[in-house]
């Protein structure tokens, strides 16, 4: 009765983090301290959600699949002024679709992108390992097989885009790159983003370009984009900029309110008109109150800079107490550290255990190889979300307890 497709899904990360502490609460005071997601505490701005707020005559309606006119400008204003694009490079009306969340938004393409011709190997679809658990669970059930590109620090935890095999390539449908990565918070540059889409355009596959951290970035320059890389490859097989290519953004990250399940993908007119037919089949979309308050944000950048020095201040109590541990390294973006700290799952009990500290078991994020092995086994992910006092408590009790004798272990 149920699409076989299903039982390919693993349960998700966090399904498996509570089975791993159940029956193990905490034994400490310490106030609990909720890192193991990436749910930013920080107050959105109040001029969104007052405007939210104020928006009290609409509720009777339903809110247009597509957006509204001036939500769509307001993403393709902020992409234009991001990525330096010259005007017009980018139509709001025919290569936005805001949706509702960018998880939805990045499963959907899934279902663009991927078919499989009568009799054909199965298509693939590529994603890096660790991976966004979203890429995995699109592609599984769009019918794709998942291959899992290998990264490593050496690597600046890119995948090696000269390492993928030409014939994986030539059944590829799909590829999903995530930038700042998430956990290890590196930022693809641009002779990486144009080789990753000059093998698209070559070998006829979507390029899925998740920025979703792309505002929150440590260095002095923001990380390249996917669209820079268009600008700088020109116009593609079908004679658009943007041929291949999908670029998604959200405000869950850049202004700290994942609860308002809004962000936006880019493309092309083709990509865009398709994904806006299967969206009116779908149709999960935001209320067009929380659609007024998000052109309002994307418009606004000054709230993000105020968000960005408060994650490097965060970044710089993380350097004090791990540098020269636990393969610590200040990331270029994103808001997590990726710890090597052994064990991950054990460490991930401890602290919840020891200190109310919730954190996120790195093997829970890789897929193991053939062999079982699972490199991501030794590491932890912690999220940076929580306030700056709340963070610096969090993770001095967590450098104490990681570096003192487990009392449990014989
Ligand atoms: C890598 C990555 N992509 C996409 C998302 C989706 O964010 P949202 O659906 O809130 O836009 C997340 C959220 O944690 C993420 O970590």
């Amino acid at each position: 009765m149920l699409n076989a497709r299903l039982a390919q899904l693993n349960d998700y990360p966090f399904q498996r983090l509570a089975g791993l502490l159940k029956g193990h609460d905490p034994r400490s005071n310490d106030r609990p301290a909720l890192l193991h997601i990436g749910e930013p505490q920080h107050q959105p701005p109040d001029f969104a959600l007052d405007a939210i707020a104020a928006d009290r005559g609409r509720w009777n309606l339903y809110p247009p699949v597509v957006g509204t006119p001036g939500l769509r400008e307001a993403c393709a204003a902020y992409l234009t002024r991001r990525y330096a694009l010259p005007a017009g490079a980018l139509d709001p009306h025919a290569q936005i679709a805001p949706v509702a969340g960018t998880r939805e938004g990045l499963f959907m393409v899934a279902l663009l992108a991927v078919t499989a011709a009568e009799g054909a190997a199965k298509p693939l679809a590529l994603m890096p390992n660790p991976f966004y658990q979203v890429y995995f669970g699109a592609s599984v059930m769009a019918g794709a097989e998942p291959v899992f590109l290998p990264t490593s620090a050496a690597g600046n935890w890119l995948p090696d885009l000269d390492a993928i095999p030409a014939e994986t390539l030539e059944r590829t449908q799909i590829f999903y790159l995530c930038s700042p990565a998430n956990p290890q918070g590196t930022c693809a540059d641009l002779a990486y983003w144009k080789k990753a889409l000059t093998l698209a355009r070559r070998h006829d596959f979507l390029l899925v370009a998740d920025e979703c951290y792309t505002e929150l970035y440590y260095t002095d320059h923001p990380p390249a984009g996917a669209a820079e890389a268009a600008l700088a490859l020109g116009p593609g097989p079908q004679g658009h900029l943007f041929d291949n290519l999908v670029l998604s953004h959200t405000l869950s990250k850049r202004s700290s309110a994942p609860g308002l399940r809004s962000g936006f993908v880019a493309g092309s007119p083709t990509t865009i008109g398709a994904l806006n037919r299967l969206r009116a089949y779908e149709a999960a979309s935001t209320p067009l109150a929380v659609m007024e308050a998000s052109a309002l944000l994307w418009r606004d950048d000054a709230h993000v800079a105020a968000t960005r020095a408060l994650y490097r201040r965060k970044y710089d109590i993380a350097d004090k107490l791990f540098a020269g541990r636990y393969d610590y390294y200040r990331p270029a973006g994103g808001f997590y550290l990726w710890l090597n700290v052994g064990d991950g799952e054990a460490a991930t009990r401890r602290l919840w255990r020891d200190a109310g500290i919730k954190v996120l078991p790195g093997g829970y994020l890789t897929k193991p190889a053939a062999d079982g092995s699972n490199f991501g086994t030794p590491f932890i992910r912690i999220a940076l979300i929580q306030d700056l006092a709340a963070t610096e408590i969090a993770l001095t009790r967590m450098a104490q307890v990681l570096a003192a004798p487990d009392r449990d272990v014989p």
